[in-house]
């Protein structure tokens, strides 16, 4: 089975170039059919989630090019089938963006969202909400079959009772090719929201305000095409800001945007590392061990959701307790277990973990619960002394490009493998260099 194969103890150092954010491409991406004309997308990751996404877009007949790994050359003249409904739009949450693209264009969309657990845990009443004050009928069927349809859409004032990513650009899609003007109060202001934003302005629509919790679209009647380049991902520039500081490394992180990553340098500086900005690149140095401090998750410009597993990596080999509090998402502690496989300290209470550090975590055979906590995980597996396998590296590749290739550059020592021969090889080369 596919897994990774890890030996820890060497520090990473290097230079790292950081891919296009996933989050903003998968927006982007869905929004590009909104446009009758070509519309042309560069710095889009390789990575899994975009790959369904793209395939999703394909069916329902856009004209879909690829002219190079991180280029893609969208065009929704020719979309004719417009239930989305098959087993790519299944596999992704970030499908969801269909349905602001699709209503905004056609005035009716019909997109099947993953299980309705999921959809349990990880509610969508925020984007019915706006899509409803726009003026849609909406409706929630079973299988998770969410159907939206409008006569008009008509500009609406829209106060959001949770700050949601996906809410905010869901209804930003719909309202822009609404008749009159959206005032969308309490919106999110995460980097994604600006690129969308600028990415619809760029065809033609009128957004104003994007980055601030109060967003303005004045509809317009048509998109056209564009050319556009996908800001550079945050959450993967975080995650080897922390996977140097997790092994006591030397990290220049290029292709970032450093003001987007602020409150992890804050973190990190507070814990003792060094960290040197210059325009598009950022450097880590963690040379002794790190101190303790608290930290809880909450929306831009507030410390990440999506970094939480990896600060609690770093923290569990922090000089004293910390306290890790997740403010966004209930249950995103599934990681603490592994964590403790590898000899972590941290007891979690509800949605609270308390994280007492350890001198050095020891390798493992662990299960990557999710995207973020699995890449957490590996970074807790470069750190720690001896051989560890990380599985369900399915979940990983959905956000990271070349991940495994990225962390080599580095000098981490970490292989991908498929067969048990794979392995023992890994196993040996690793022990051998380690002798
Ligand atoms: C996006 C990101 C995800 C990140 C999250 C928070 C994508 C594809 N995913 O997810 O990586 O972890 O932002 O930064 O961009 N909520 C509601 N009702 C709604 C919508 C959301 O109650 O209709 C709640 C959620 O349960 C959660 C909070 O609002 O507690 C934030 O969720 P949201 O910002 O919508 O997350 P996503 O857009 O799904």
């Amino acid at each position: 089975m596919e897994h990774y194969v890890i030996h820890g103890g060497n520090p990473l150092s290097g230079e790292v170039e950081i891919a296009g954010a996933k989050n903003a491409a998968l927006g982007i991406l869905a929004a590009s059919i909104m446009a009758d004309e070509a519309v042309t997308i560069e710095n889009v990751p390789d990575v899994s989630d975009i790959r369904v996404l793209v395939q999703a877009i394909k069916s329902i007949g856009a004209d879909v090019q690829h002219p190079d790994r991180h280029t893609y050359i969208i065009n929704g003249a020719g979309i004719q089938d417009l239930p989305v409904d098959n087993e790519y739009v299944r596999r992704i949450r970030g499908s969801y963006y269909m349905i602001g693209a699709l209503l905004g264009k056609y005035k009716r969309a019909q997109v099947a969202l993953p299980g309705g657990c999921n959809i349990g845990l990880r509610p969508i009443d925020q984007h019915i909400k706006g899509f409803r004050a726009l003026g849609a009928d909406v409706s929630l069927e079973s299988r998770g079959l969410v159907r939206a349809e409008a006569e008009e859409l008509t500009g609406a004032h829209i106060y959001m009772d949770v700050v949601s990513v996906g809410a905010t650009i869901n209804i930003v899609m719909a309202a822009s090719l609404a008749k009159g003007t959206t005032i969308i109060e309490n919106a999110a202001k995460e980097p994604h929201v600006v690129d969308l934003a600028n990415f619809l302005n760029s065809m033609g629509a009128r957004i104003k305000g994007a980055g601030t919790d109060v967003i303005r679209i004045k509809g317009v009647d048509h998109l056209h095409g564009t050319e556009y380049a996908i800001i550079p991902d945050q959450i993967e520039a975080g995650t080897y800001m922390f996977a140097a500081a997790a092994t006591k490394g030397d990290v220049t992180i290029t292709n970032v945007i450093p003001k987007h990553l602020e409150s992890l340098s804050a973190k990190l500086i507070e814990i003792g590392c060094e960290i040197e900005e210059s325009d598009d690149a950022l450097r880590v140095v963690a040379s002794k061990r790190l101190g303790h401090t608290n930290v809880k998750t909450l929306p831009y410009p507030g410390f990440p959701t999506d970094m939480q597993p990896q600060i609690a990596v770093l923290l569990g080999l922090a000089n004293g307790t910390s306290i890790v509090t997740e403010s966004i998402f209930e249950n995103r502690f599934k990681y603490v277990d592994e964590l403790i496989k590898m000899g972590a300290n941290i007891t979690v209470e509800s949605n609270t973990a308390i994280v007492t550090g350890v001198e050095q975590y020891h390798g493992a055979v662990i299960d990557a619960p999710d995207l973020r906590a699995g890449a957490a995980l590996v970074t807790a597996a470069l750190a720690a002394k001896g051989l560890s396998q990380v599985f369900n590296i399915h979940f990983i590749e959905r956000g990271y490009e070349d991940f495994p290739e990225k962390l080599r550059s580095l000098g981490g020592e970490i292989v991908k493998v498929d067969t048990r021969e794979e392995e023992e090889n890994a196993k040996r080369t690793f022990l051998r260099r380690a002798q």
